[in-house]
């Protein structure tokens, strides 16, 4: 029996059309999914919708249709968008399907027969236009909604309770004890944080009379069951819990519940404790990632900065948006979604890394022996290096996925991509003659080859179908390459026949894209501030500039004042700056080379008319200057004598 996997995503609410959140949490469990798939394992991956409660209630009510109606319809938007995401599900579930009203139901008198539900009276202040209780601490000042801002009225209503907080101690050793239960750990620590207050029962019913849609309670019929309680039983419904034993045990626990980091409490506290009261085993790990914000902060509907996920792919193609998505988040922290970083990303890793190195390699390989990838002659240094760089990638890929750090996997692929392209350079085939004795060339392009058969293999799961057309270029989408190990280097490409047809990752037009000129700078910024991330060697597509276009960065010099590292970032240090008329904070991906405390009191040069940026969540005003060394490692441009901050550099 091959190892399980099983993973979920969050059962998105209906109320609306689905957003960049909703793709990206879907597109990660995605890439595990079809990770964990190729390495031979049982793979169940879960999503689906959460369809009761009251904000779809509302939704429906607003467009004049049966809540169920408005479900049907809007459920389809979802399952549209995965469709287009090339997601690959097993299994979708909604939660007013039959399989999890029965299972849903049956836990509720379970848990009512064994009185671990019970009847109260509920006081609290009930805001009446949002239909919602809140508690003293949340009210402002005069009592008033910390929604909509309207006085809130002092209701006593009957519900049922669910005995939460029989289990708080147990929960909090439980969490202690299980560092891999609530990841990454300062999700952890958070809610041990909200666990130092008193856990208070958890109101799990609605009257009717207030909120008719959800699923009616089995031992009450004037009351629905609240929505988070219903909702998150599905993780349990889908893999045969109360239905299908074998399966079930087959399945759960699962290994990861992928979430937003803004639903953690209710399923880091109310999802164990419902689990531990029906005597189920929990999931091993729950897994919150940050949020995606726009440059001004959160997105909103109100405010109009909702990327829509359907218009990136209409615009760029389903695996440049699957791309960055999963290369730019750092999971965990809280990310900023551009265009401009968008295009500029494309354009740097994959048509100018990834995209050049296939094109180059097609066609020295069409050109110079006939369309078929030739069998190596003897090795040589550069061929240990390059082929260290592929199989360290592989390495890395894995470990990444394995502790959650997808972005420095993809990182690592492309650092190899990037080798590629110097081994190129350092080999020049163009110039190796077929005559050569020792099959220099063969040996070459069968490299290159090899090289790009990997990191295609590494990426699939990210780009299924950029990454099946690199291999058709290759010739190796069949046959014995097509499965070969990833983390072995053999010539198992030898023999396959290329197909030279155009570039895999056309450059985007940036002049002709709506991001516009801005994005190409962008891109240029981008590689600066992180030389971690390897700088690509674009010395032949950089245009050159007028004394003008150099005249509109503003050098000035700058004297560190604090340098602190930036949490859950390695590559990052912010730095409080002196640059003459003020003060500012910048962020520099430098943190490899230099320790804060060795940084303050430093002179520099800072580029000070940058547009501000969001670099891990944290504001950056400006950039420092700093020379990359080509054998790794980095310098600061620091200045020669004692010159004030302030003065203009050029
Ligand atoms: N229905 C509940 C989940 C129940 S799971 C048993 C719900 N639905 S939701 O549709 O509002 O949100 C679903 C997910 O989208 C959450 O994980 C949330 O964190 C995520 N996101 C919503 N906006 C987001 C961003 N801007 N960025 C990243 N994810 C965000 O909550």
């Amino acid at each position: 029996m091959p190892e399980t996997f099983y993973i979920t995503t969050p059962i998105y609410y209906v109320n609306d059309k689905p957003h960049i959140g909703h793709a990206y949490t879907t597109l990660l469990a995605d890439i595990l999914a079809r990770h964990h798939r190729a390495t031979g394992r049982k793979v169940l991956f879960l999503t689906g919708t959460d369809e009761h409660g009251q904000k779809v209630a509302k939704a429906a009510a607003k467009r004049e249709i049966a809540p169920q109606k408005h479900c049907d319809k809007m459920v389809k938007r979802f399952q549209d968008l995965w469709k287009r995401l090339e997601i690959t599900n097993d299994d979708f579930i909604r939660t007013t399907e039959k399989r999890h009203v029965q299972v849903v139901r049956r836990i509720l008198q379970d848990l009512y027969d064994k009185d671990l539900i019970y009847k109260a009276d509920y006081e609290g202040r009930y805001c009446v236009p949002c239909e919602r209780f809140f508690t003293d601490k949340d009210l402002g000042d005069e009592g008033e909604c910390p929604e909509c801002g309207r006085k809130t009225d002092e209701i006593v209503e009957s519900n049922y309770f669910f005995r939460m907080g029989n289990y708080q101690d147990w929960l909090v050793d439980y969490i202690k004890s299980h560092p891999e239960f609530i990841q990454p750990p300062f999700r952890a620590n958070e809610t041990l944080g909200f666990l130092r207050q008193p856990l208070d029962d958890l109101c799990i019913s609605r009257p009717k009379s207030r909120l008719a849609w959800g699923i009616e309670l089995p031992f009450d019929s004037d009351y629905v069951c609240y929505v988070w309680f219903d909702a998150l039983v599905n993780y349990i419904t889908a893999p045969g819990f109360a239905s299908d034993p074998e399966r079930f045990d087959e399945f759960w626990p699962a290994d990861i519940h992928l979430i937003g980091k803004d639903i953690l409490t209710t399923h880091t506290v109310y999802w164990p404790t419902m689990l531990k009261a029906m005597g189920v085993e929990l999931p091993k790990t729950i897994f919150a990632h940050g949020w995606w914000l726009s440059g001004s902060g959160k997105m909103s509907k109100s405010t109009g900065n909702v990327v829509n996920p359907m218009d990136m792919i209409d615009k760029h193609g389903v695996d440049a948006f699957r791309y960055f998505l999963a290369a730019e988040m750092s999971l965990g922290q809280d990310a900023v979604f551009s265009e401009d970083t968008f295009v500029s990303r494309y354009n740097s890793d994959l048509a100018n890394d990834l995209g050049n190195l296939v094109s180059r390699a097609v066609k020295l390989i069409a050109r110079n022996n006939d369309g078929i990838i030739p069998h190596p002659g003897a090795e040589t240094a550069l061929e240990e290096e390059l082929k260290d760089a592929a199989l360290s990638a592989a390495k890395t890929m894995d470990d990444s996925i394995e502790n959650m750090k997808l972005d420095r996997g993809i990182a690592a692929v492309m650092a190899a991509a990037k080798a590629g392209n110097r081994y190129m350079e350092k080999t020049a085939p163009w110039k190796l003659a077929k005559s050569d004795p020792e099959n220099r060339l063969d040996t070459v392009l069968l490299s290159v080859a090899e090289l790009l058969r990997i990191v295609s293999g590494l990426l699939e799961p990210v780009m299924p179908s950029k990454t099946r057309e690199i291999r058709e270029r290759l010739g190796i989408q069949a046959g014995p390459a097509s499965t070969a190990p990833l983390d072995k280097w053999e010539a198992s490409v030898a023999g396959a026949s290329v197909l030279d047809a155009g570039p895999v990752f056309p450059r985007i037009d940036t002049a002709k894209s709506a991001a516009g000129g801005k994005a190409e700078k962008q891109a240029t910024i981008k590689n600066k501030k992180e030389p971690a991330m390897e700088d690509n060697e674009k010395t032949n597509t950089v245009d050159l500039i007028t004394v003008d276009d150099f005249f509109k960065a503003k050098l000035k010099t700058a004297k560190i004042l604090e340098a602190e590292k930036v949490e859950g970032a390695d590559r990052l240090l912010r730095l409080q700056i002196d640059i003459g008329e003020e003060k500012r904070q910048i962020v520099a991906g430098i943190a490899q080379f230099y320790s804060p405390e060795n940084l303050v009191g430093k002179s520099i040069v800072v580029v000070s008319n940058l547009k501000p940026a969001k670099i891990r969540g944290v504001e950056s005003n400006g950039m420092l200057l700093a020379a990359r060394i080509p054998a790794g490692g980095l310098g600061l441009v620091t200045l020669d004598g004692d010159i004030p901050p302030g003065c203009s550099v050029g």
